[in-house]
């Protein structure tokens, strides 16, 4: 989250008030005993949309040759140890000496002196700064005390004294199975796994709703990989000539922030990203937004500066979009983590985690894809929420919207519902989502549907009964045209269409 997030969140209510009345998301959690930040549950819609965005992941992912795996999400401390994360996975806090509220140092700081870099900044540099700047308790006005390290991992007992972290993270739970996978694989390299999977950071003071979860769900891609087989990787020469809109930290370091819209192998050629599996994986998360609709001019890759990296980062490019209230905001990582992972879990385990190279016997390295499901979801809620003289509504791809055809009576009279409900039948048996409403006027209806983004009405009226012909009316249009009965599956095949089979389609 960047520089503005104390920014008024006009636009941001203006959404979750909308998810929230119609059944997409609801929280804080647990509503009815005050709420607690960081937490949020999927009402029907939204649990329909993240099951959407879960299944292109999965599917896109297994067309470019991951596996799925699923592991627990509580381990023994020795995991996180092993991990890095007790040691490295540390935010900076501060205390307020009057009041007691704790907050971010780093996001306090980037409040109050925007121009200030706070990554990479020891304890002491953010005190110092909190000092210089004079930035005081938002709350009460205190004194701020010392910057101090809090460690994000929620601990947990297990059994009766066993101490244990849920995980901060799948890719850990992924990497430790590496011995496993690697016979699975018949010890060939590069081989890829993902595990979509609820994480948990316990977060100090999320103050950015469903920006900042303590609980939430990654979908999280993991290639295991030689370093010989780094620089000259096949399926990159497929897509090398892609343009995506990059922001190199090169560029960063100059003050500038504008997007080089370059090819990935010019990117390799300026020396902007440096491994040719790398850049392959920057275009396969990249093109899960692109298939999401999200409009081009609000999402960038941008890369982290040296020290702004994770601990296990050797380079790492997010792709942020661009929230109205926030400004941009990560909504997924990708990460080069060389040998540091696999090497610790050699290390801490006794476990050889050595495969055959051409030098001998080296340590994998790895290349990973992380996804923030939650975020972006409510990515997908405001790139598509409109507000204009007439309505309020989601203007969602169709292949994404939790319903995608409502089917509807005009009257609910004169044979004009039984008839609707016939077609509702059918339709129900299609692969397609469907409903059906008969209660208030059609307006009322057509409405109803729009705020929650379906994309379709069937309406069936008196011209019906004459010629078996019902109206399908365009939500982005608000334009109906008619078509028999007999060929409403067709028409919603052409009509709704899966941008997924078409890219596959495209890279046979
Ligand atoms: N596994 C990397 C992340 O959680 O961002």
């Amino acid at each position: 989250m960047n520089k503005t997030a104390t920014a008024n969140k006009k636009h941001y209510e203006k959404v979750m008030m909308l998810s929230k009345r119609r059944g997409f998301i609801w929280g804080p959690s647990p509503e009815i005993f005050g709420g607690l930040s960081g937490f949020y549950s999927y009402g029907p819609l939204g649990k329909i949309i993240k099951n959407n965005v879960e299944e292109l992941i999965q599917k896109w992912l297994w067309i470019n040759g991951f596996w799925e795996v699923d592991a627990p999400t509580v381990s023994p401390e020795i995991v996180w140890i092993s991990s890095g994360h007790v040691e490295g996975f540390i935010d900076p806090i501060v205390r307020c000496t009057k009041c007691k509220t704790v907050y971010r140092a780093d996001k306090l700081i980037e409040e109050f002196a925007p121009n200030i870099h706070t990554s990479g900044k020891s304890f002491e540099e953010l005190t110092k700064i909190i000092e210089e700047k004079n930035i005081q308790c938002p709350k009460c006005g205190g004194k701020l005390g010392e910057v101090t390290g809090y460690n994000l991992m929620m601990k947990t007992t297990i059994g009766l004294d066993t101490t244990g972290y849920l995980r901060p993270e799948t890719a850990t739970t992924t990497y430790i199975m590496f011995k496993r996978l690697h016979a699975f694989f018949r010890e060939k390299l590069p081989s890829k796994v993902f595990q979509i999977g609820k994480a948990y950071r316990n977060e100090i003071s999320p103050r950015q709703g469903v920006l900042r979860l303590r609980e939430f769900t990654q979908g999280e891609a993991q290639t295991f990989i030689l370093p010989e087989q780094e620089h000259d990787f096949a399926d990159f020469k497929k897509i090398e000539n892609e343009k995506l809109p990059l922001l190199p930290y090169k560029i960063q370091m100059e003050d500038r922030e504008d997007i080089q819209n370059i090819s990935l192998r010019e990117a390799i050629d300026l020396g902007y990203l440096e491994k040719e599996a790398y850049a392959w994986h920057i275009w396969v998360a990249y093109k899960i937004y692109e298939m999401l609709g999200i409009p081009k001019k609000r999402f960038r890759l941008r890369q982290h500066l040296p020290d702004e990296r994770a601990h296990y980062a050797k380079d790492a490019w997010d792709i942020e979009f661009l929230t109205q209230d926030f400004g941009w905001v990560e909504l997924c990582g990708v990460h080069d983590r060389g040998d540091y992972d696999l090497s610790r879990h050699q290390k801490y385990s006794k476990q050889k985690m050595l495969v055959r190279s051409s030098k001998g016997k080296e340590v994998p390295h790895v290349l990973e894809i992380a996804f923030g499901i939650d975020r972006t979801i409510y990515a997908l809620l405001e790139a598509n929420y409109v507000k204009d003289d007439v309505r309020e509504w989601l203007r969602l791809p169709a292949f994404i919207a939790p319903i995608q055809i409502a089917v509807f009576p005009l009257m609910k009279k004169d044979g004009l519902d039984a008839k609707a409900k016939e077609v509702y039948r059918t339709l129900r048996q299609t692969e397609f989502r469907v409903v059906y409403d008969e209660d208030g006027s059609i307006g009322k209806r057509y409405r109803r549907m729009d705020e929650v983004g379906t994309p379709f009405e069937v309406t069936i009226d008196y011209q019906t009964l004459e010629d078996g012909t019902v109206t399908i009316r365009d939500r982005d249009t608000m334009e109906q045209h008619r078509v028999k009965i007999e060929e409403l599956t067709k028409e919603f095949k052409k009509l709704i269409q899966n941008p997924l089979e078409n890219l596959a389609k495209q890279m046979i």
